[in-house]
């Protein structure tokens, strides 16, 4: 697999994972995927549907075997950003996996009361349910006990404060990545 061609970012709840990685997906002209939307699509159902109707230990299951279908697939060259989901890369099993395939993993971070906060607002903006938000004090516990797994990403971005596109472009020049030329129907490189 060439290293280059692929982006994985982690981080907890809030961190902006999925918006950074459309923003950078888009800059860089290469494909995104988020984890989480795969495993809705392989189960067949929505996350806090599995997690209510199978629990979490399921969940990680069927989380860790997209995973792998993901670096499996990146074998085949093509670009791509990807987005997991809070407590994919805390999965011991899933961090040696990605280690192992020499990808690029950045860690997004943000304080633990600022990723409360955005985890608000995305509920009563969208909706948005986490089966593992419950109160603040769970989130900070649950956060705390998955820093050290984070830490060990190849690359740490200080999202707080911060426009996505800003934290996107930084992704980019920090480990040189570079923009897919488009064909024209002419032939032309754009
Ligand atoms: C989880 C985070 C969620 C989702 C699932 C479990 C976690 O993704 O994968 O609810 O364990 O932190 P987001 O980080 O995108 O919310």
């Amino acid at each position: 697999m060439n290293a280059c061609n692929a982006v994985f970012l982690v981080g907890f709840m809030g961190a902006g994972k999925s918006s950074v990685g459309r923003a950078l997906g888009q800059r860089l002209r290469w494909d995104f995927e988020d984890l989480d939307d795969r495993i809705v699509r392989r189960e067949g159902r929505l996350i806090p549907g599995i997690f209510r109707e199978s629990g979490e230990a399921a969940f990680r299951k069927a989380e860790r075997a997209a995973l792998r279908q993901v670096v499996e697939e990146l074998r085949s060259g093509a670009a791509k950003v990807v987005a997991l989901g809070g407590g994919a890369f805390a999965q011991k099993e899933n961090a040696e996996l990605l280690e192992a395939a020499g990808v690029p993993i950045v860690f997004l971070e943000a304080s633990a009361e600022e990723l409360w906060r955005r985890c608000q607002e995305q509920a009563a903006q969208s909706g948005m349910e986490r089966p593992l938000l419950q109160d603040r004090n769970q989130f900070r516990r649950l956060y705390a006990s998955r820093l050290g797994a984070y830490l060990r990403a190849s690359v740490h971005i200080a999202t707080g404060g911060r426009p996505v596109d800003e934290i996107a472009a930084e992704i980019a020049t920090t480990l040189g990545l570079k923009e897919l030329a488009i064909r024209t129907e002419q032939g032309e490189v754009e």
